[in-house]
């Protein structure tokens, strides 16, 4: 095209001149505090002159995405880039689905900034097929402020403080536990509530190695039982409820305490909440030492054996050390890199990045069971459907156990 000065002008004026295409991206950051983050994303790439297609599919942990996104793959149509998270990455790399981004990765130096724990599930034979975005972690509580010290409630640091707590909170008739039900939640409390019970010794054989007899051990029917503690200290409503609408109701003031991913804080913050003067974050009593992860990233859906300009630009974007401090402070996560400064981070934050930093360094690093870093799918939703079941009243913690052993046996 001969560009003339009126076409130049057209072009400046919408802003195009670019002529980078789009990038689809199919992610489950609906909430307000994740669509907070997410503008970041997208604001960098628009800075690049690449267009964003939003393929948003609601429903937290991802469950749904995945739903969608086999079924966008088998009708030949997948989209350009994809949120995901461990084994589910590992598989779509092992079908061969994915780009081979070693190209970006080497030039930006990849292999040395990312910690050891996430390239286990951004690689498939030595190829990086996804981009990581963050570092999440399961076993946080978040705790209204002005509601514990009007009941007098200082942090718990065990489980029987926790439960003190809580029958205080029940007393004063304030809702204790502010709580979400739908399997994936249930899970994310389960996580915690199990390495709390058994230590990290016992999680690990439980939900890593899905050793049978940690599996069926009496330490498993106290992780139940401790559940069955948190299933009476929910309000009414708790069946079906979204993660954000139970932050709220800490967020308001409605409840005392959340169990759930650091995510829960970005919904603080979208509500212009203060943490340590309007919201307290501690790690759930009993797993002080312990980091439960997941990670989100990008995989990249191979186009025909090259990688687009457009997935290159994206992949870059998401590890550069400015977009990995501005997203991570809005979305409640940690940087995916370990050179980058805590300065911009609020207090959450930087005891977020110091425990990562020491349970990766102690042992006391795990992948999260809720969020696809334990296990594949198969095992994962096995585990839902039992620990849901449970919460539910369906089981009693004997039977759970059962099921339990059975399940996971089946599924792998
Ligand atoms: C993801 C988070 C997300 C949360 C709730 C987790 O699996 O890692 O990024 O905010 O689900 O949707």
């Amino acid at each position: 095209m001969k560009l003339t000065t009126s076409t130049l002008a057209a072009l400046a004026f919408s802003g195009t001149l670019a002529t980078a295409g789009d990038v689809e991206v199919l992610h489950w950051w609906t909430s307000g505090g994740e669509a907070a983050a997410l503008n970041v994303l997208k604001g960098d790439l628009e800075n690049q002159g690449i267009g964003w297609q939003d393929m948003p599919v609601a429903g937290g942990g991802g469950t749904e995405a995945m739903t969608v996104l086999r079924a966008r793959v088998t009708a030949g149509d997948a989209p350009t880039a994809v949120q995901a998270l461990g084994f589910d990455i590992l598989d779509w790399g092992a079908q061969g689905a994915l780009a081979d981004l070693n190209e970006v990765a080497a030039k930006e130096g990849w292999d040395d900034v990312v910690p050891a724990a996430l390239q286990a599930f951004a690689k498939h034979d030595g190829k990086w097929i996804s981009a990581p975005v963050n570092v999440h972690s399961t076993n946080w509580v978040w705790a209204n402020k002005a509601v514990l010290d009007a009941n007098g409630i200082a942090v718990p640091q065990t489980w029987d403080e926790f439960t003190a707590a809580v029958e205080k909170l029940s007393a004063a008739g304030v809702t204790p536990i502010a709580h979400g039900g739908q399997a994936w939640q249930d899970a994310t409390v389960f996580d915690a509530v199990a390495m709390s019970t058994g230590g990290p010794d016992f999680y690990k054989a439980a939900f890593i190695d899905l050793d049978e007899e940690a599996l069926g051990s009496d330490t498993m029917k106290e992780a139940f039982d401790r559940m069955a503690f948190i299933r009476a200290n929910v309000d009414d409503n708790f069946s079906g409820r979204d993660w954000n609408l139970a932050t709220a109701m800490v967020i308001n003031g409605e409840a005392g305490f959340q169990m759930m991913g650091d995510w829960a804080k970005g919904e603080f913050l979208n509500a212009g909440k203060t943490p340590g003067e309007d919201f307290l974050c501690f790690r759930f009593p009993g797993t002080q030492e312990q980091v439960t992860f997941n990670a989100d990233q990008f995989m990249m859906f191979d186009q025909g054996g090259v990688v687009s300009d457009e997935q290159a630009a994206l992949a870059s974007a998401i590890l550069s050390p400015s977009f990995q401090s501005a997203f991570n402070v809005v979305k409640g996560s940690v940087p995916a890199r370990t050179d980058v400064s805590n300065e911009a981070f609020d207090a959450c934050g930087k005891q977020g990045m110091a425990d990562l930093a020491a349970a990766a360094s102690s042992g006391n690093l795990f992948g999260s069971m809720a969020h696809g870093h334990a296990n594949p799918a198969s095992v994962k939703n096995a585990i839902y459907d039992v620990v849901t079941a449970h919460f539910n009243g369906e089981y009693d913690s004997a039977t759970a156990v059962e099921e339990l052993v059975d399940a996971v046996s089946i599924a792998q």
